[in-house]
């Protein structure tokens, strides 16, 4: 527990950067405002404001772009530090950001927030790989699925505690708003404390450094047992695995017919999870609940951060009995018909005043479905449709997809929203809509499945020139494989 608790602490980080500039978007629109007027003498254009604006909410995710290539590059080119020793490398970053974003007021400077905003995404794009491989790496078998979970978890965990203390009568006020951004110090600091504490990764240990008794004794201590034999074996077994299958780079896996299916669609998920529009909600929320009439927007947006994190803790407990598959089909479909109704709320709100209740529901349920499938499932499936040797490749192409997507929703959608109007969810209805259909004919199910079984599935589907990939076929062809 400590050790999951200390990891996950760099996924509450990213959700709480997320989630930060929600709630006093008006408050630092302001500080902008008037540094702009003690600079320029004159007040800020519209158009101005909604660029810093737009820039200094998205650039969170270009430095998240970058994170995914650096782990890519210390896995498969160096190898050297721990996936520990790199998690509190790392914190370094956040060190510098909180500084950067908790001085701009004193430094009257809305560059150095921007900067600290992409210096924490570069923390926060290195903690989505980092953090899900470490847990996974710690974790017994049997829960390796439930503590993968964990780091949805501290994400959601992340932007509702953000939401909170965006709060006006805690630190979302003209005052400590700078506190508030910079409030990562702390959260970084006792990552840094804690880390020590915890052990290296067992897996690291033996397979990358091939210290057999330092990775019994670490096993040891976290299973809380003197008897680690068949974790060992498992270890030993993997390792022999990647000794036999070499590391496959990046290019190496565009150019390979072999991975092109389960590329695809690790990819397509990802665009799924940021293209079905939740960071439109995440990022801008109070903004959409003030235009659609809720006279309190903050309390609905932490609302939303309550319902987001509740649907977490659901799909924990029902993803190994429902499936994958069904649950990101039911996330997305749920999702589609909550866009519909927040559409027809945002329409008809001159006409019905009642119907600013309906755009709260219809936000509650949007992100309710997210969380049950389209939220977790992206980030785990990747390692289950991979094996081996080109998993660390396949994690960078999928990071950099995830981040990319939701670069653009953070960048372009204020823009949209002015053009569409109360019919800006639209357009995520007809995204969703194409993501479902891909899922039910692409996605085959991978709950209670070994990797050997995913994997030979789709090699066999390669072998016969891409005519066998229906899921169904998928799953029969890897279920019967003498792989
Ligand atoms: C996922 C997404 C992230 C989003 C969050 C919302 O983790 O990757 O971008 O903000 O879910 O819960």
């Amino acid at each position: 527990m400590l050790s999951v608790g200390t990891a996950v602490i760099g996924s509450l980080q990213f959700g709480y950067n997320t989630g930060v500039i929600n709630a006093p978007q008006k408050i630092i629109e302001k500080f902008i405002n008037e540094t702009y007027f003690e600079r320029y003498q004159e007040p800020i254009s519209k158009t101005t404001l909604t660029a810093i604006w737009s820039v200094a909410v998205s650039i969170f995710s270009v430095g998240g772009i970058v994170g995914p290539f650096l782990i890519w590059i210390k896995c498969i080119l160096f190898s050297v530090a721990s996936r520990r020793n790199s998690m509190l490398m790392a914190n370094v970053l956040a060190f510098i950001a909180a500084a950067l974003m908790g001085f701009s007021k004193i430094a009257h400077s809305w560059e150095m927030l921007i900067v600290g905003r992409f210096v924490v995404g570069l923390y926060s794009g290195l903690s989505t790989g980092f953090v899900p491989m470490y847990v996974g790496e710690i974790s017994p078998t049997a829960l390796r699925g439930a503590l993968g979970t964990f780091h949805q978890l501290g994400i959601v965990v992340g932007i509702l505690i953000a939401q909170v203390f965006g709060m006006e009568a805690i630190m979302g006020n003209d005052d400590l708003w700078p506190l508030l951004l910079g409030f990562i110090f702390i959260l970084a600091l006792i990552q840094c404390i804690l880390l020590p504490l915890c052990p290296k990764s067992p897996r690291f240990l033996l397979i990358n450094r091939n210290e057999e008794n330092k990775a019994k004794a670490v096993l040891k201590k976290l299973r809380g047992t003197t008897d680690v034999s068949s974790d060992m074996q498992e270890m030993k077994e993997e390792s022999r695995q990647m000794m036999r299958e070499k590391k496959v780079t990046i290019p190496e896996l565009f150019r390979s017919h072999l991975y092109r299916q389960p590329l695809l669609i690790a990819v397509v998920l990802q665009l799924s999870q940021q293209l079905s529009g939740i960071n439109a909600v995440f990022y801008y929320s109070t903004r959409i609940f003030e235009k659609a009439g809720v006279e309190q927007p903050v309390y609905a947006t932490i609302g939303a951060g309550v319902v987001n994190t509740a649907f977490t803790v659901v799909s924990l407990f029902i993803v190994e009995r429902a499936g994958r598959r069904s649950l990101h089909m039911l996330g997305l479909l749920g999702m589609a018909v909550s866009a519909v109704l927040m559409t027809i709320a945002m329409a008809l709100l001159d006409q019905l005043k009642w119907m600013s209740y309906l755009s709260i529901v219809a936000i509650f349920a949007f992100v309710a479905f997210f969380e049950l499938g389209p939220g977790p499932i992206p980030w785990f499936i990747v390692a289950e449709l991979f094996s081996q040797g080109p998993r660390p490749s396949a994690f960078a192409v999928a990071g950099f997809s995830n981040w990319t997507a939701n670069f653009i929703v953070g960048m372009t959608f204020q823009y949209v929203e002015e053009l569409c109007g109360p019919y800006v969810f639209i357009i995520f209805t007809v995204l969703l809509l194409f993501f479902l259909v891909f899922t039910y004919f692409k996605v085959p199910e991978t709950k209670g499945r070994t990797f050997d079984e995913i994997t030979a599935g789709f090699r066999q589907t390669a072998a016969t020139g891409g005519e066998k990939n229906s899921p169904e076929e998928l799953n029969s062809l890897g279920a019967d494989s003498p792989l």
